[in-house]
């Protein structure tokens, strides 16, 4: 039977690396994530045949809860709603690791008797599986706006507060090490730990909070390859140390696209509030506005047009009208380029995915670097609901929270037209210079119905 299940390991493990390979292109990602899926039921299936497996009511129950409150969600879930059910999993999988690591210091009463690696190895799951968990929680809050989405800070009292609770489970973790087994050093670890998510991502607002969430996903994955190794378990060890891995890596490639370093992001702090959001200051400043019908006839007569997806294109869920509009362009034998934003929207690949759905060609898609080059030979740049991703004030204005961060250069096309509802600001809550460019029109209302008339208008030309 163990080398059963150990082949039964080894084929769950092969789909997972093979799915994962499928998640690189949007064209494969959807039988990517099948793939892995089936690979992850196999792996839950020789689990259930370790020997001397038994409470099997209390399994079918976990499992029917967890089938019951997943799958519908998952179903139901918005594109735009998608970073927080990130977020609520992915703690989901560190409680549930922290929980196991409860179970095994209860089922071996202390760990006096285990080697040292499992002593350490649950003793670090627990903690790293409980401050993912409750930083999770947190996000989800955080970005369901449940809690206000601005950095929550203990003021001067944050850092020591911070180091206190680190120190408190680092104690509790050293005390059972070497020894301790009652229960209130557990429970007295998991809260400190607990308390420590909390502390860290509340002071964590704006635009950092995708970065945190993949950092989180990140621990839970390190947190559960420490526990498959304390329980001997290469499932979990591999699956793991995958999420341990890609999560890393992700979080890194993240950073370095909004120019900002890991520690600082933990640290905290941003959107703070340093920059105004449009009217704010209470001065109100012009801005050009304009009709479809002008947008259509400015791009009519372009050579190239770049269209900028942003998060507003996926709330108005207008990526099948864009479509339209550029085939009408391309018919007239204008270039159509689309610019591609590593944040751009909610979660990475947002807009890559959104404009595959439309069929919109890969060759098309061009990444920030390919296409910041071109900008000086676009005729319209056409902004969709997007806003943060194209602001200068990121490389002019030292002192606003996205200064570094690398953006669109939108502002060095010909001409750009803007098409959101309202001069609100984007995620990171701050006034936008481009809107009050002297080659910027507004195209105000929903990001749908105003390339829906943009549409009719081209037709109609
Ligand atoms: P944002 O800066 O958030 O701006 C989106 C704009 O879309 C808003 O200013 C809004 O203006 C407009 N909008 C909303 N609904 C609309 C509709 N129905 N029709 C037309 N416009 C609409 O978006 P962005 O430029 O894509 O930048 C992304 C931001 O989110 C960055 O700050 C990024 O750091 C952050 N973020 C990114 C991720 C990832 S990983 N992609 C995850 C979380 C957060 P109106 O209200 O005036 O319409």
């Amino acid at each position: 039977m163990t080398t059963f299940i150990a082949v039964l390991y080894i084929i769950s493990f092969a789909l997972f690396i093979y799915g994962l390979m499928g998640l690189t292109g949007p064209r494969t990602a959807v039988r990517g994530n099948w793939i892995a899926a089936v690979g992850m039921g196999i792996a839950v299936i020789a689990t259930l045949l370790t020997p001397g497996m038994s409470n099997w009511l209390l399994i079918a129950l976990g499992v029917a809860i967890g089938v019951v409150v997943g799958v519908p969600s998952a179903r139901k879930v918005k594109m735009t709603a998608m970073p927080q059910m990130v977020a609520l999993f992915n703690g989901v999988g560190g409680g549930a690791v922290a929980l196991i690591a409860w179970v095994e210091f209860r089922t071996t009463e202390g760990y006096a008797h285990e080697p040292a690696y499992v002593a350490i190895a649950s003793l670090f799951a627990a903690i790293v599986g409980s401050v993912s968990f409750w930083g999770s929680n947190i996000a989800f809050g955080k970005l369901q706006e449940l809690i206000s989405g601005r950095p929550i800070t203990l003021g001067k009292l944050q850092q020591p507060v911070n180091a206190l609770v680190l120190i408190a489970a680092i104690v509790f973790a050293v005390v059972i090490a070497t020894g301790g087994s009652a229960e209130l050093l557990m429970i007295g670890l998991l809260v400190a730990a607990g308390i420590l998510g909390v502390v860290v991502v509340l002071p964590i607002g704006g635009a950092d909070m995708p970065v945190v969430i993949s950092l989180l996903n990140a621990l839970t994955g390190l947190s559960a390859a420490a526990m498959g190794l304390a329980l001997d378990n290469t499932a979990l060890i591999v699956a793991g140390m995958i999420v341990g891995a890609s999560g890393s890596i992700l979080t890194n490639l993240m950073a370095k696209a909004m120019n900002r370093s890991i520690p600082a992001i933990v640290a905290g702090g941003f959107g703070g509030g340093t920059t105004v959001a449009s009217g704010g200051s209470g001065e109100v400043r012009p801005v050009r506005s304009t009709s479809a019908s002008d947008t259509a006839i400015q791009m009519a007569y372009a050579n190239k047009v770049v269209v900028v997806p942003g998060y507003g294109m996926a709330v108005a869920q207008a990526q099948h009208v864009v479509r339209e509009m550029a085939k009408l362009l391309e018919a007239k034998g204008i270039t159509v380029a689309y610019a591609i934003h590593p944040v751009a929207g909610r979660m990475p690949g947002h807009m890559n995915v959104l404009l595959a759905e439309a069929d919109v060609p890969y060759e098309q898609l061009k990444e920030m670097d390919e296409i910041n080059s071109e900008f000086a030979q676009t005729d319209v740049a056409l902004v969709i609901g997007a806003n943060d991703v194209t602001n200068p004030a990121a490389e002019t204005d030292p002192g606003s929270p996205i200064y570094g961060m690398p953006i669109l250069k939108v502002n060095h096309s010909r001409s750009v037209i803007v098409l959101k509802r309202s001069m609100s600001s984007g995620f990171a809550g701050i006034d936008n210079e481009l809107f009050y460019d002297a080659k910027t029109s507004m195209l105000f209302g929903d990001a749908k119905s105003s390339v829906g008339e943009i549409v009719e208008e081209l037709k109609a030309l």
